[in-house]
């Protein structure tokens, strides 16, 4: 490091076991860009001072994660259009002293789909209607993909659907009755422990199935999806390209893919959560 070296980060809380240093150091040493990336575990009630202080030390660029997504928005000068339809921001960077919100879950997540199929006019359906699915519908709208979301609280997939122009909504289980070409579960169903949200049964062979868990790697859904005869895409593909897109927008570079993708895998072996 220099008193040159471009200083970035990620603001989260708890800090945890954050595979986003690993992945942004690893493409900055790969192109040469003389550039770290910190974790910095900031509570609620710090995040003000955490953004504005931005402004003050002259750092450009800070990604931003649960449990701010929402909240950071205001202490933001603007906020992208993309960022405001998703209702978050992860990406913050300072330019001509203004501090500027954009979102690049829903690129990642629209990027990692299209390693295998490309949504435009294809039926998706989304379970779960939190935050991830936001992101996640939003993206496969932007491509052209006509939408259904599913959750165990109907009236929140009602809710995200009408807000988002989502083609229809319905309960978990509606999944059985639709054969869709493309299936995301953003819901947390799977995180840490060996459950789907979706019976094996509901998974139709030509589709493509991705899970927004990417702890563990092969979820149950996943390995489902693969002996039903469906091609199934790991959640860690909307991570890498998520920080890629990041990487990209900071930088300017094209993102070395493979090595954050390497990066992300030896992460996770080093610090298994
Ligand atoms: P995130 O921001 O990670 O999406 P969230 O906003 O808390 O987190 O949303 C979690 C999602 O997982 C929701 O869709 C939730 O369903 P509800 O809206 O019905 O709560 C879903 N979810 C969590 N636990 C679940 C479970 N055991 N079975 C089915 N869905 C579940």
């Amino acid at each position: 490091m220099s008193a040159n070296t471009m200083v970035c980060g990620i603001v989260l809380h708890p800090a945890g076991h954050t595979r986003s240093p690993a992945m942004h150091n690893a493409a900055f040493r790969a192109c040469g860009i003389d550039a770290t990336y910190h974790a910095f575990d900031v509570p609620p009630d710090r995040l003000g001072d955490a953004i504005t202080g931005m402004r003050g030390l002259g750092l450009r660029q800070l990604a931003v994660s649960i449990p701010h997504k929402t909240t950071v928005m205001a202490h933001l000068d603007r906020v992208d259009e993309r960022a405001a339809a998703i209702g978050a921001v992860n990406t913050v960077t300072l330019r001509e002293n203004k501090l500027e919100g954009a979102n690049t879950d829903w690129i990642g997540a629209l990027r990692a789909l299209e390693r295998e199929i490309d949504p435009k006019g294809r039926h998706a359906v989304v379970l779960g209607a939190g935050g991830a699915a936001r992101a996640v519908v939003y993206g496969l709208g932007q491509a052209g993909a006509l939408v259904s979301i599913l959750n165990r609280t109907e009236s929140r997939a009602r809710e995200l659907a009408n807000e988002l122009g989502a083609k229809e909504s319905g309960p978990l289980e509606a999944l059985a009755d639709l054969s869709p070409d493309i299936i995301v579960n953003t819901t947390s169903v799977g995180l840490g422990s060996d459950v789907s949200p979706a019976a094996p049964e509901w998974l139709p062979a030509h589709a493509v199935v991705m899970d927004a868990v990417y702890q563990p790697e092969n979820t149950r859904l996943l390995r489902d999806a693969t002996q039903r005869g469906a091609r199934a895409l790991p959640g860690k593909w909307m991570l890498v390209h998520q920080a890629a897109e990041q990487f990209r927008l900071w930088t300017d570079t094209d993102p070395p893919l493979d090595v954050m993708a390497q990066a992300f895998d030896a992460a996770g072996r080093d610090s298994p959560s």
